[in-house]
């Protein structure tokens, strides 16, 4: 049993956003590849892969990670295998793979010498491609982990470079063309730990690429890995996946709800699922508890979803500590998770309008293992410290949209919808009533919400009409409507909400206006940088007194502080940035990368490339008619990252 120091696996940039390439068709990997790695104890791991029941549940792949070779090639030039660890051989170790009708993968490095420290060096593929990819094939071997240590020529080939001179594309293109040239049908596994953004242009050469620098076995690295997920993963589609890193599960790091995060968030971004713990060997065996958890069939079918989309980001409750993650699923379905970054339990409730959906006829509760039906407007459940809560959605209606069928309470001639989702407050909602398909008669009908004293009465002949209603933000709005005729269903939207550039606000302190390169910092072409406790940027604009004080503000920033380096110690791929107004507390919002283009060759390195979330913010409503906004790092400093996200402006829903 090798006993190593957490080897530099690893995983997988250079942006031409507009024009999307062409991306590699090898007709492998149209669902994310599922399987096992290790360093040693191959062959009772491959046989507990088939005994335990996780082949028949997708994990194909048994993979050899780093460690296997020898410091020098053989005298004719080819890679050879070290024969105390593997003495029948690599090929043979493929044949006994094979005959367990798993997948054989293989591990080289696109370097001198594979990343192994610790022991004695292992030569690398670097300028022997065609020779590796050869011996590679004639192996038998179905999949190819291609790693990036001892590469970087123009600095001496240092064990890793993350701030290389040249992009380590050419490198991976030259092995896929090895690859290519042998006839044998390779997964192709880039791991270039995410330097130089790789999701920009390893689609086209590989069939996945690691977004991520390598998991450590911390709790910390589920953050830190899952925040440099939101501009990879509209790159995700069949044949071509982003690679958050093998999976923990199994190790004895986590408790279980931390495992049933970790597994949540790396299926639903459509990750590999590549198990990294000793199933059943000599000295080992996998847990009953993350045993379940890496064959919960629910969420291994979210992960292998023919839709081959992955989830994004769409509401952190930063102050909450609380995520929603969710994602479209074949079959009209979303799915949707309430992640609890909270060291403690909490009753989380989660607004399905997060996932863009507002009622459905039924949620699959995973974890919990429940199902229910007709579910208005939010999900409540308890979540363990560090767990998640994941719900399938499926007979959804759109955020926004409540059949009377599943929505409305009737009593007599009065329908009343309750549990009406606000996402601010505002007086400026449009409420659009839907009566039957051909239903022209006059119609009376008196609109009143919980929001307003006063009914409106509306006379229409028409099958739709609209009215403006005021909510307050959150679940608790009802709106009931008093009318003779069939209601089929309502639409409520909100108002457009108005955007502020960072050009119209005023800066003080550290912070200051930049310009940007043209085409950048959407849609503003500039940008507020170095927010700090001491730099702020702020505006001052009218009040608008029908709202009250709670307003969602949907900020557009820019994020591009890539941990690869910090990735062992604190860092986290977030910037901290703050909204306070009227001199109220401020609220914090913790953003995720959003750069998508190379840290080290685009123009302004990934600094440039805004994304936008947004966030309920209290304390409009000031007086003389006047609310100021003031934008900044509240609380950075101290041990802490200083610096805040770039600000590029907001909306005021
Ligand atoms: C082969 O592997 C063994 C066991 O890890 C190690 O002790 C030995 O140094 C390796 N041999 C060579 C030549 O690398
Ligand atoms: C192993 O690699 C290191 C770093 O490249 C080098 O200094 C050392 O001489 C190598 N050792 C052997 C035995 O090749
Ligand atoms: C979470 O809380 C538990 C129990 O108090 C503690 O043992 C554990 O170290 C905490 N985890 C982290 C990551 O802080
Ligand atoms: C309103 O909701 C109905 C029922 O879900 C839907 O068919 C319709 O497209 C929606 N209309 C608008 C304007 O959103
Ligand atoms: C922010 O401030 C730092 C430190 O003063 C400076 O090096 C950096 O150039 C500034 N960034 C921008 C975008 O102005
Ligand atoms: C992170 O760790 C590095 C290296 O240990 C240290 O220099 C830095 O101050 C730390 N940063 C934060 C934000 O804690
Ligand atoms: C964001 O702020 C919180 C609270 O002060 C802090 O714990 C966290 O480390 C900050 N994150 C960064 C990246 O500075």
């Amino acid at each position: 049993m090798l006993q190593i120091s957490w080897p530099l696996l690893a995983a997988a940039g250079l942006a031409t956003a507009s024009r999307p390439a062409k991306r590699l068709d090898n007709g492998l990997a149209l669902t994310p590849p599922m399987g096992w790695n290790s360093y040693s104890i191959m062959q009772s791991n491959a046989k507990a892969l088939k005994e335990l029941g996780l082949a028949d549940l997708g994990y194909y792949y048994v993979t050899t990670d780093c460690g296997w070779t020898l410091p020098h090639r053989a005298k004719d030039g080819t890679l050879t295998w070290n024969e105390t660890i593997f003495p029948d051989g690599l090929p043979a170790l493929g044949d006994y793979i094979h005959s367990l009708d798993l997948g054989f993968g293989v591990y080289s490095d696109a370097g001198v010498q594979m990343c192994m420290t610790g022991l004695p060096n292992q030569t690398g593929s670097l300028y022997h491609e065609q020779t590796d990819a050869d011996t590679f094939a004639s192996w038998n071997a179905d999949l190819l982990k291609y790693d990036n240590c001892y590469s970087s020529k123009a600095r001496g080939y240092p064990n890793v470079d993350y701030e290389p001179l040249h992009s380590p594309r050419p490198r991976y293109k030259t092995m896929l063309e090895a690859l290519q040239d042998t006839g044998r049908k390779v997964l192709y596994q880039i791991c270039d730990w995410g330097v130089d953004f790789p999701s920009a242009w390893a689609p086209q050469l590989g069939n996945t690429w690691r977004i991520t620098n390598d998991i450590v076995p911390e709790w910390r690295t589920i953050w830190r890995q899952i925040n440099q997920l939101p501009p990879s993963a509209s790159y995700a589609g069949p044949g071509h996946w982003p690679d958050l890193d093998m999976l923990e599960v199994g190790n004895d790091i986590f408790t279980e709800p931390e495992e049933q995060t970790h597994f949540t968030l790396w299926a639903l971004a459509k990750s590999p699922l590549t198990i990294g713990c000793a199933l059943k060997d000599t000295f080992n065996a996998v847990s009953k508890s993350s045993l379940a958890i890496l064959s919960n069939k629910d969420v291994i079918a979210i992960n292998q979803d023919s839709l081959g989309k992955a989830v994004n980001l769409m509401r952190r409750y930063t102050d909450a500590g609380v995520d929603v993650w969710a994602g479209p699923l074949s079959g009209d379905r979303t799915v949707v998770a309430l992640v609890n970054w909270n060291n403690q339990s909490i009753s989380g409730q989660l607004h399905l309008s997060d996932a863009g959906v507002q009622s459905a006829g039924h949620v699959k509760d995973i974890w919990n293992d429940k199902t229910s039906s007709n579910v208005v407007t939010t999900y409540t459940g308890d979540v363990a410290a560090h767990g998640t809560l994941l719900l399938v959605l499926a007979d959804t209606t759109p955020a926004g949209t409540y059949r009377t069928d599943q929505c409305g309470h009737s009593n007599g001639d009065r329908v009343t919808y309750s549990n009406v989702y606000g996402m601010t407050d505002s007086g400026e909602y449009t409420l659009t009533i839907n009566f039957g398909k051909s239903n022209e008669d006059e119609k009376t009908v008196h609109v009143s919400t919980s929001a307003s004293s006063e009914p409106q009465k509306i006379r229409t002949s028409t099958n739709a009409v609209s009215a403006r209603i005021s909510l307050k933000a959150g679940s608790a709005n009802s709106i009931t409507l008093k009318t003779s005729a069939n209601v089929d269903s309502i639409n409520v939207s909100h108002p457009e909400g108005k955007f502020y550039a960072s050009t119209a606000f005023s800066v003080s302190g550290t912070a200051s206006h930049h310009k940007c390169t043209p085409g950048l910092c959407a849609p503003v072409g500039s940008k507020i940088a170095n927010l700090t406790a001491h730099g702020s940027a702020s505006v001052t604009v009218p009040t608008d007194k029908r709202a009250g004080s709670s307003r969602y503000i949907e900020l557009t920033y820019i994020n591009n502080d890539v941990s690869l380096d910090s990735a062992w110690t604190n860092g986290t791929n977030t910037r901290n940035i703050t909204v306070a107004v009227n001199g109220n507390a401020p609220h914090r919002l913790e953003v995720p990368l959003s750069g998508r283009s190379s840290e080290l060759f685009s123009p302004m390195k990934g600094w440039g490339d805004p994304a936008t979330l947004g966030m309920l913010v209290g304390g409009f409503g000031g007086a003389g008619g006047r609310d100021e906004i003031v934008v900044s790092n509240a609380g950075g400093g101290d041990g802490v990252q200083p610096y805040g996200a770039d600000f590029v402006g907001l909306r005021v829903v």
